[in-house]
């Protein structure tokens, strides 16, 4: 995720470049640059931290330029800096670029330039893209935009300027967002509404495969082949509050639905046809570990469980999970043969840190999973994988959950196949499915709303699954407990009988997932000994079990056991979601909690 805003108009640039970079700071804020044509030659100023720096940078500069390109970036190639950051120029700085995504076969095409003579200044991915831009420019930047739009692979929206077409701005899409904007004095480019809002509210929004070349009282929509395509002006017709949420009611729900494409993000160049690859982890000898040990806290911790509970049954190492809380005082057996992995939306939160240290200090091999890139937990340990979530600001995680679970997928199997084990290789071909399945799922969404009023007037709520099913219903009980301050637990299903069944009565309401093929009756029995005492009761299921006397029975999808984990997630995120609001609970920031827990 990031910010791109671009204009091509009759004013000056860089009011509207800056106010639509302060508006999509939630999209992505590691760093920040612009570029603009000052007498006729390009200048760019860019810095790594968050906007102000940026704002304070370009005081020193006389910046009139009537074109330019803007960019707050989300670090997914390299860490903030002020290299890293965007707008990225070649090397005569007669063309600049944006890039909002991954170009995913960034290290061929760097490879290539490399053996004609290109130099890089960054570490990124997006470079590439201005580079192969000099290569094919030969005096016309939309052929030369052609060409380079045949060659990268990946996700991108791209904004172009040059001083050698200084009347023009180039865009293109595929995968990351762009939407044009039709201002009175300009044509304009931004990566979501609300950088545009307070200049037009007429809109044409970009398709994949689809590119523009704006200018300041003109613009032309063409196909990535070059074809001229027509395009239909629409107008907005919400304000800019609602636009920062994507039109979405919270930033909670907005991260619920971008779920589809935030795991497609994640997976992306990470597997190739039957084989996982992480070549962040390429020089790790994994023959070396007797043990490994998982470490994180809240969420983190639950997506942790899958995780450990996958490598495990793949490799046959033990692998412990702990909470990171634990782990640090609790005098864990640790040495050099240990692997410690410590997984982490923010990379900040305390305790995990402190255990990563630990971990550290007794030789461990440490791996970070991480969504942030440049945090401290991200560079203290010794290899670090990202999920590509893109920035979470509802302080409930969603869609860094189901990032973190697919991420800890990929590696167990990774981890499995560089020890020679075999992997169900089924498996591996349905994670390219599961952005659609969970589409699919929240389609359902009124479903789940009605679920949630069996919740609305209650006090308590119980949860209840084996195997990886109970990591999932850990989750689910603290989305509920966190947002909507229903006190919801979380049971092992075969441990109700040995106590807390006493707790059921008439009109409890039993949360019950059952998609282990191997345990899953037993769940269902163990559903029908809270029915017969007066359970009502909320079923997460396959159809592949026999489920009686259940009226709200959610069937999700037949696929591997493991991927269940990840899309039995969206239900009870939602049922959760809908009985915050329901309760009239502040979903986005819930009392007594913080995104980030920076303090034991
Ligand atoms: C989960 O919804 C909470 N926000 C909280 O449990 C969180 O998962 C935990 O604090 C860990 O945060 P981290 O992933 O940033 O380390
Ligand atoms: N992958 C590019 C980078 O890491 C763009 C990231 C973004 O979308 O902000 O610079």
């Amino acid at each position: 995720m990031c910010g791109i805003t671009a204009y091509c108009g009759q004013n000056k640039a860089l009011p509207f470049l800056m106010q639509g970079l302060s508006k999509l700071e939630y999209r992505g804020y590691d760093s920040a640059g612009v570029t603009t044509l000052e007498d006729h030659h390009l200048l760019t100023v860019k810095c790594k931290g968050r906007l102000t720096n940026l704002e304070e940078k370009l005081l020193s500069y006389k910046i009139e330029g009537t074109i330019g390109i803007g960019h707050t970036r989300w670090a997914t190639h390299g860490i903030p800096s002020h290299l890293n950051s965007h707008p990225h120029n070649n090397k005569d700085e007669t063309i600049a670029l944006v890039h909002n995504g991954i170009i995913e076969n960034y290290r061929e095409l760097k490879e290539e330039l490399l053996k004609e003579g290109y130099t890089f200044q960054s570490e990124t991915d997006s470079e590439v893209v201005v580079q192969l831009l000099d290569h094919y420019y030969q005096g016309d930047l939309f052929k030369a935009t052609l060409k380079v739009l045949q060659k990268i692979e990946g996700s991108y929206a791209l904004c172009i300027l040059s001083s050698l077409e200084p009347d023009k701005i180039i865009v293109a899409k595929k995968d990351s967002p762009l939407i044009i904007g039709k201002a009175q004095d300009a044509y304009v480019a931004t990566s979501d509404i609300p950088a545009l809002l307070e200049y037009t509210k007429d809109v044409y929004f970009l398709d994949d495969y689809e590119m523009a070349i704006l200018q300041k009282d003109h613009i032309q929509f063409y196909t990535h082949e070059g074809v001229p395509i027509k395009k239909e002006l629409t107008t907005i017709p919400y304000d800019l509050e609602a636009a920062k949420k994507d039109g979405y009611d919270t930033f909670m729900l907005k991260e619920i639905y971008e779920q589809p494409h935030v795991i497609q993000e994640t997976m992306r160049g990470r597997i190739n046809h039957d084989h996982i690859s992480l070549d962040e982890l390429k020089d790790i000898d994994f023959q070396q570990f007797h043990k490994v040990y998982f470490v994180a806290c809240g969420t983190a911790y639950h997506a942790s469980l899958c995780g450990a509970h996958v490598l495990e049954k793949l490799t046959r190492l033990p692998v412990i999970s702990m909470v990171a809380s634990e782990f640090r005082y609790n005098d864990p057996l640790i040495d050099e043969n240990t692997l410690a992995i410590f997984v982490s939306q923010s990379g900040e939160t305390a305790d995990t840190l402190a255990a990563l240290r630990l971990a550290k200090k007794y030789h461990a091999t440490t791996i970070a999973i991480a969504n942030v890139l440049g945090s401290t937990i991200s560079r203290d340990a010794d290899y670090v994988l990202y999920t590509c979530a893109g920035p979470e600001i509802a302080v409930a995680s969603t869609k860094a959950y189901t990032t973190q679970l697919i991420l800890l997928i990929l590696l167990a199997y990774y981890i499995a196949q560089r020890l020679n084990k075999n992997v169900d290789l089924q498996l591996i071909h349905q994670l390219s499915h599961i952005p659609q399945y969970v589409e699919d799922i929240l389609k359902d969404h009124t479903l789940f709303k009605e679920y949630a009023k069996l919740l609305e007037n209650l006090h308590d709520a119980y949860f209840i699954g084996r195997g990886l099913d109970y990591a999932s219903v850990l989750e689910g009980a603290l989305k509920l407990k966190e947002i909507s301050y229903v006190h919801a637990d979380a049971y092992v299903a075969g441990e109700l009988k040995h106590g807390p069944i006493a707790l059921i009565e008439n009109g409890s309401v039993v949360i019950a997932v059952a998609l282990q093929p191997h345990i899953a009756a037993k769940t269902l029995s163990n559903i029908q000994e809270t029915i017969a005492r007066g359970a009502k009761v909320i079923l997460l299921t396959t159809h592949n079990q026999e489920v009686k006397n259940i009226e709200n029975t959610y069937y999700l999808p037949d696929i591997a056991p493991v991927l269940q984990s990840i899309l039995v997630a969206i239900p009870l995120q939602l049922i959760a979601y809908y009985t915050a609001c329901l309760k009239k609970c502040d979903v986005d920031k819930p009392r007594n909690l913080a995104k980030s827990v920076t303090v034991e």
